[in-house]
């Protein structure tokens, strides 16, 4: 078993698909291992994205993760990070397979529905990010 970690981002909480998202995750396979709401300060935003600084939607994709309350989760299960890759699709929903989570619910390739970490470095280092200490079950 592996960990990774997702955030339902805040054009998702705000439409009201938080619980709809939580649910197709776990019928994914996913245990949810911690969970919390958090509306994210410009400079944890800035932190949390920070290799994409120079990228040119760097400062509209701050601006749209601080913008509301965005519910990072810690999801277990085997080969984690790869699975939950495949779940969420494609960054553009309309690339993203049929049935994803983001061809289901994103609205745009910015306001993406939900955040999956992209390897298991980046996921032990996401899930220290929003969950330092023992919040997590193991
Ligand atoms: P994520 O990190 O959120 O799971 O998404 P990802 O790996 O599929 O995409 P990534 O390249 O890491 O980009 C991070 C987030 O930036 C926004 N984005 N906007 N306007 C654009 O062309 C553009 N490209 C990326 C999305 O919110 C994307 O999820
Ligand atoms: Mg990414």
């Amino acid at each position: 078993m592996s960990q990774t970690l997702a955030i339902i981002k805040p054009d998702a909480t705000g439409a009201g698909h938080a619980g709809q998202i939580v649910a197709h995750l776990e019928s994914s396979g996913f245990a949810v291992r911690a969970l919390r709401m958090t509306t994210l300060t410009l400079a944890q935003a800035r932190s949390f994205y920070e290799v994409h600084r120079e990228r040119p939607f760097y400062s509209s994709l701050v601006a749209f993760m601080t913008s509301g309350p965005c519910i990072p989760i810690v999801l277990e299960a085997e080969n984690a990070v790869a699975r939950l890759r495949e779940t969420i699709g494609a960054t553009d929903p309309a690339q993203a397979v049929e049935g994803t989570v983001r061809r289901l619910y994103a609205e745009s390739i910015e306001r993406n529905a939900i955040h999956g970490s992209d390897s298991d470095d980046n996921a032990r280092r996401e899930i220290a990010f929003f969950f330092p200490g023992s919040e997590v079950l193991g």
